[in-house]
Formats: C-alpha cells, structure tokens, sequence
C-alpha cells in the first residue's frame, strides 16, 4: 500500500506545538514579532503574505505589515529593512519575493540581519547550513526534512536524488540531506541519463517546475517521493512535478500536490520565528 504523505496534517501538528511553545513564551514576558514587507500588489504574493499573516495570528506571533508602492525606491527598502534590522521589538524579518525588476534582491536579501533573517535567504545562514551550525534553515527544504522524519522515513544511509539546483530549493536541501547522512546527488537540466540517475533514489526530491514531468520510468520500486512542483494541469486542477497518477503504484510513499510540501514551508517559517528568541 503506497503512504500518501500528509503535509497539511503534519504542518497543523507543529503549528499546533509552536502555538503552544508561543503561549509558554508568553507567559514569561516573551512576544515574538515577525514584519511582513511586501512592494507592489502582485495578487500571487498578496496571497501568499495573507497565508503567512493567518499562519501567524494561529500561532500567536505578531504579524507587523510593511506595504511599499510598486514604484518604491530600492534605497527607500533599504532603509526600511536597517530601520527593521535595529527595531529590537521586531525579531524576524520577511520581505516577499519577487521584488519589482528596478529592485535588486540580493542586495534586499544580504540587507537583512542574518539574525531576523527568518527565510534563511542571507548567504551568512546559508554558510552556516553549509558547515553544519546553527542558523535559519531554508523553509521549504526543512518542511520536507520534517515531512520525511515524521512520517517515519529514514533518511541516514540512504540513496538521495534532487532534481533542481535552485538556491531556495535545490542546494539548501541538498545540504540538509548530507546532515541527516543522505548519500546526496543533484541532478538539473544539464543532467546526462536522468532516468538512471533517478532511478538510483531511495527518496527522489523533484523540483525542476515542470508539469508531470515525472513518470514512472524514472521511479525505483519502492521509492520515496516528494513533489515540490506546483502548477494547473489541463484541466485547471492543481498538479505537481510528478505525474502523481503514473508514479502511485510503483512508490513506497508520495507527497500528494496540493497538500504535501505547500503546507509544511509556512508552518517552518513560523518555527524559524519562534526559533529567534529560543536562542
Ligand atoms: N516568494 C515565494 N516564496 C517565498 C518565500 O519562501 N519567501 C519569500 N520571502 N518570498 C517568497
């Protein structure tokens, strides 16, 4: 019987714990703020800032909004993650990409202080996940860490194959899976025999933003699979980067798309917020 794992039920789990962990904080005096900075209105991200905000009222952080115009100035959001930065009532900081093309998002990114840097987008905290200490982790890569552990899935030793080399995605996750001792392998586009090397996975991770792409001849028996792909099939319906209904009999255990890794990125932005002050 294949396992569907269940994303929306384990991110409720550890949402359900961090607000419980707030209340505690709480009572010892303990707020946690997290500042929302968002520029322009894309309705793609407005939704996903809402999400976030709802995440945040569930869990007890103070969500603080920032909204700059779409013709914002890239210095007028720099001063504004410096004022941020120094504000010690605010202890994580988030501003929502993409920004408008005049603004450049690295300088955005290393702006932020990597110690309210709760996407753990700064190249100090990626460092850190490099060289194993303690730091931001990247959300979606730690969700699918702790989808795997607690749906009772051994990482240690085992063959790992991502599919993707995106900084959010690809290369965090990749050194997340060598921490859990993975034997860790990253394909991309440039692949050569992609099928073989896909098909050597115990757990393949594909985030390459590709409908369906996935089917079962890349698939070992018995694999693990997690899907980070999100996209509308032909008939508007959400669907991954795996062809969930080609792949299902020859997996051990699959994230279904919606409901598998999409949950579990927010429910670890908010413990990457409650993480600033157990510190
Ligand atoms: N835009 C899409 N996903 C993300 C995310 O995880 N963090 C930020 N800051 N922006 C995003």
């Amino acid at each position: 019987m294949v396992q569907i794992i269940d994303g929306k039920l384990v991110s409720s789990q550890i949402k359900e714990e961090l607000r419980e962990e707030t209340a505690r904080l709480k009572a010892a005096g303990i707020d946690i703020c997290l500042a929302v900075v968002q520029v322009g209105n894309d309705p793609a991200s407005t939704v996903y800032v809402n999400n976030k905000k709802k995440a945040c009222a569930f869990v007890g952080i103070e969500s603080r909004a920032f909204e700059l115009p779409e013709s914002a100035a890239e210095i007028e959001l720099l001063n504004l993650v410096e004022q941020l930065n120094t504000d010690p009532s605010v202890n994580g900081i988030l501003v929502q990409l993409p920004l408008p093309p005049h603004i450049n998002e690295d300088k955005i990114i290393r702006a932020i202080s990597p110690d309210k840097d709760v996407d753990g987008f700064h190249p100090v905290n990626v460092g850190r996940l490099w060289i194993g200490e303690q730091g931001f982790l990247s959300c979606t890569p730690a969700g699918i860490v702790q989808l795997l552990k607690r749906s009772g899935i051994e990482i240690a030793g085992k063959e790992c194959v991502i599919i993707g080399r995106s900084n959010i995605v690809g290369k965090p996750m990749a050194a997340l899976l060598l921490r859990e001792h993975g034997t860790v392998t990253v394909a991309h586009s440039r692949t050569e025999n992609l099928k073989e090397v896909a098909r050597r996975a115990d757990i393949l991770i594909v985030a390459i933003g590709k409908k369906k792409f996935i089917q079962s001849e890349y698939i070992k028996d018995g694999a693990v699979v997690i899907d980070v792909g999100m996209h509308r099939d032909e008939n508007g319906r959400l669907c991954g980067d795996v062809d969930f209904e080609d792949v299902k009999d020859k997996v051990s255990a699959i994230t279904p798309v919606p409901g598998g890794v999409g949950p579990m990125t927010i429910a670890m932005l908010m413990n990457n917020c409650v993480e600033t002050v157990r510190r």
